[in-house]
């Protein structure tokens, strides 16, 4: 089935087929990754990534569970790599978002995630336990394939490539985001999915996750974030579906969010 877009939801969708369009999402200026919009379930957007070509994030590696220390020293690597401490010597375009993930890295190359499971779940979101977040820049489509990205020379910055033809579902939030903020919308789209019966992707999964800031922080007013929930791609079809067209303004059954980042698997469990 052929999940094409209506005409309204254009204006956040990527138009048309042609390879390596550059595309924006909040900004006329700053290239973001092209997706697909595929319906709007009440209170949250679905979407699919990289459907037609790679799409690359840079993936720095920092060894805090601190968000905003995360954030901080996440965003000096990746500047570093995009001024030019790359293998290339190259200046890269800024791009948005900057994205934030956590899992579980087995390959030896930083983010050990074994201190996870002794987590203390219940002090809510400002402890710092051992686990390490893993922030990246999108890659400027420019840099058609892996052989093509210019490599970190930056301690612990590696590239990720999006998985082909991911499906997320997506909540978007305006204002300046804080780690709390991030967790109270993951929540909410979580018990969202939950109540529509979508499938999210396993524990295992890097992208399970992912927390999207657009702005830079000089940027005041109208401000985006998103919260992006990985979920079983051939379930979209149905998804749509089921939901109509219907967009509408939510009320949100706001809980107390005893709930973070290292919650999320016992959350979606
Ligand atoms: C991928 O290509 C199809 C048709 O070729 C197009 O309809 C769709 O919008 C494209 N998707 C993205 C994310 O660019
Ligand atoms: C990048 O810069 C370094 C140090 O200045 C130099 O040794 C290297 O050859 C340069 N690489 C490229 C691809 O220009
Ligand atoms: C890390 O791996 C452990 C054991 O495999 C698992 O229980 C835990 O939920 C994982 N954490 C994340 C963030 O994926
Ligand atoms: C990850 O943690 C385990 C258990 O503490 C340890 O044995 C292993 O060496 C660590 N791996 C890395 C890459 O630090
Ligand atoms: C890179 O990550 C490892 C943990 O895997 C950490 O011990 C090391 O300090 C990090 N290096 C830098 C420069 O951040
Ligand atoms: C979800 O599944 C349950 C149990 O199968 C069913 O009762 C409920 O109507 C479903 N909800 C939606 C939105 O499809």
């Amino acid at each position: 089935m052929k999940l094409l877009l209506v005409a309204s939801l254009a204006a956040l969708a990527c138009k048309g087929s042609v390879a390596r369009e550059v595309c924006h999402q909040y900004s006329d200026t700053i290239e973001s990754p092209c997706n697909e919009v595929i319906c709007r379930p009440r209170g949250y957007e679905i979407r699919r990534y990289a459907a037609n070509n790679t799409e690359f994030f840079t993936d720095a590696f920092v060894d805090s569970d601190c968000f905003l220390k995360a954030a901080t020293e996440g965003f000096n690597k990746n500047y570093a790599y995009i001024s030019g401490k790359n293998s290339k010597n190259e200046t890269i375009p800024m791009t948005s978002p900057v994205i934030f993930r956590k899992y579980n890295d087995t390959s030896g190359g930083g983010g050990n995630g074994s201190a996870d499971e002794t987590a203390d779940l219940t002090g809510g979101s400002e402890h710092c336990l051992a686990h390490g977040w893993h922030v990246g820049f999108f890659v400027p489509s420019k840099y058609e394939t892996r052989g093509d990205v210019p490599v970190p020379e930056v301690e612990n910055v590696t590239i990720a490539a999006v998985p082909s033809g991911a499906v997320f579902a997506v909540k978007t939030f305006g204002g300046f985001a804080s780690e709390r903020d991030f967790n109270r919308k993951t929540h909410e789209l979580v018990c969202r999915l939950k109540r529509d019966n979508v499938t999210i992707a396993d524990a295992g999964d890097k992208w399970r996750a992912v927390w999207a800031s657009y702005d830079s922080p000089f940027v005041i007013f109208h401000r985006h974030n998103e919260v992006w929930v990985k979920i079983d791609a051939d379930e979209a079809a149905l998804i749509r579906l089921d939901s109509g067209d219907e967009v509408g303004d939510e009320e949100v059954e706001e809980e107390e969010p005893l709930w973070n980042a290292q919650d999320f698997n016992s959350e979606v469990a």
